[in-house]
């Protein structure tokens, strides 16, 4: 009889060290990895192969990257259940994302919005790896012939195109991938920038009040979220129409596990300084364990060491034997 391990359903996610992670980070990804890790076989990858597709100083990534690891253990990611792993370390992702980039399309890769939207402020400039991300976030999904992808809703776009992409490998050689579906977790989850809540918090934001960081010291957090835009109608509904308090109870709710309803009659007859003070207040109690973690695990380099080790030698395993697949159909000889 085979064992429970292997008929678990695969899930894979990543997420850049490009800048410090965010609340929307956590809430959007990171705490929605971790309430999936026991019902499936998880990979979450810190993918520094797409962080470089913009300038980075080495220094910077090589601390981001470890941080951006400690991150995800100390959100309460187990590293014994799950495969936790840096791109990079896994050279199949780089080879099978060149096999798959042959399998690709100009005219599908320039359709991304993502590349459309950066390549229309760079002009000429753009970087060349911008324009095949979305191959290389492809090769990442499908080498471990996922099931599941647990993404925001930006990057569904990127989802469909590896489908396509699986798709036409299947058709043209033989059934290859698996092809995988997109995870969009519920609402609540997508926290949004809090100078203008008509768009997502970003890391890449200048403004620091547009954002929240998992880093971020309980005084910051408080000046931030105080300083978070509402609106003048002064009661607290959760309505398009007040973006902004939208915004602040899906971050109650996606932290504390509630609905808006049940935070709306909570605030019957209070304003808007309550209801700041309490976001705030959540917040802290939510991130002040996961910083104090993330401390001790940075200051512990060597145990991070053995994780992504591992980790790295776990998902080689599986990623070529699906690269050796590969590159067998399309008739490299193997050596
Ligand atoms: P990125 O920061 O673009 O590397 O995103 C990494 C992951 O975090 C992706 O799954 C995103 O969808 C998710 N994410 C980033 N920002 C937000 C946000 N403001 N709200 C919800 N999820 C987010
Ligand atoms: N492109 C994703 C983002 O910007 C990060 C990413 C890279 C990813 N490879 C992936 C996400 C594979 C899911 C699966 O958020």
């Amino acid at each position: 009889m085979e064992s429970n391990i292997e008929q678990k359903k695969v899930i894979f996610s990543g997420i850049k060290p490009s800048g410090d992670l965010t609340l929307g980070n956590y809430l959007g990804a990171i705490k929605n990895w971790v309430s999936l890790q026991n019902e499936y076989d998880c990979y979450y990858c810190v993918v520094d192969l797409h962080a470089i597709t913009v300038k980075q100083k080495p220094a910077d990534l090589r601390k981001r990257t470890l941080e951006v690891l400690a991150i995800y253990i100390a959100s309460g990611i187990d590293p014994e259940k799950n495969t936790l792993f840096i791109q990079s370390h896994v050279p199949a992702h780089s080879e099978a994302s060149w096999l798959l980039t042959c399998n690709s399309y100009m005219g599908e890769l320039s359709r991304m919005t993502q590349y459309k939207d950066k390549s229309q402020k760079m002009g000429e400039s753009i970087g060349a790896g911008l324009f095949n991300y979305p191959v290389l976030m492809a090769a990442d999904i499908l080498l471990y012939n996922s099931d599941l992808v647990p993404v925001g809703k930006d990057q569904i776009q990127h989802l469909e195109l590896a489908r396509d992409i699986a798709t036409r490998f299947n058709n043209t050689y033989s059934p290859t991938f698996t092809i995988p579906e997109g995870y969009v977790p519920k609402e609540g989850a997508k926290i949004m920038d809090l100078q203008d809540p008509s768009k997502k918090m970003s890391k890449s934001e200048e403004n620091p009040n547009c954002y929240i960081l998992i880093m971020d010291s309980p005084e910051v957090i408080k000046k931030k979220i105080s300083r978070a835009v509402t609106d003048s109608i002064g009661i607290i509904n959760y309505s398009d129409d007040q973006p902004g308090v939208k915004n602040l109870i899906n971050i109650i709710c996606a932290i504390k596990g509630i609905s808006p309803q049940e935070v709306v009659s909570s605030y019957e007859g209070k304003g808007y300084a309550d209801l700041k003070r309490d976001v705030a207040d959540i917040i802290i109690e939510e991130l002040t364990p996961v910083q104090e973690r993330v401390k001790k695990l940075l200051s512990d380099k060597k145990y991070l060491e053995e994780i992504y080790r591992s980790g790295a030698q776990k998902a080689s395993f599986a990623a070529n034997k699906t690269l050796r697949k590969m590159q067998k159909k399309i008739g490299l000889i193997p050596k």
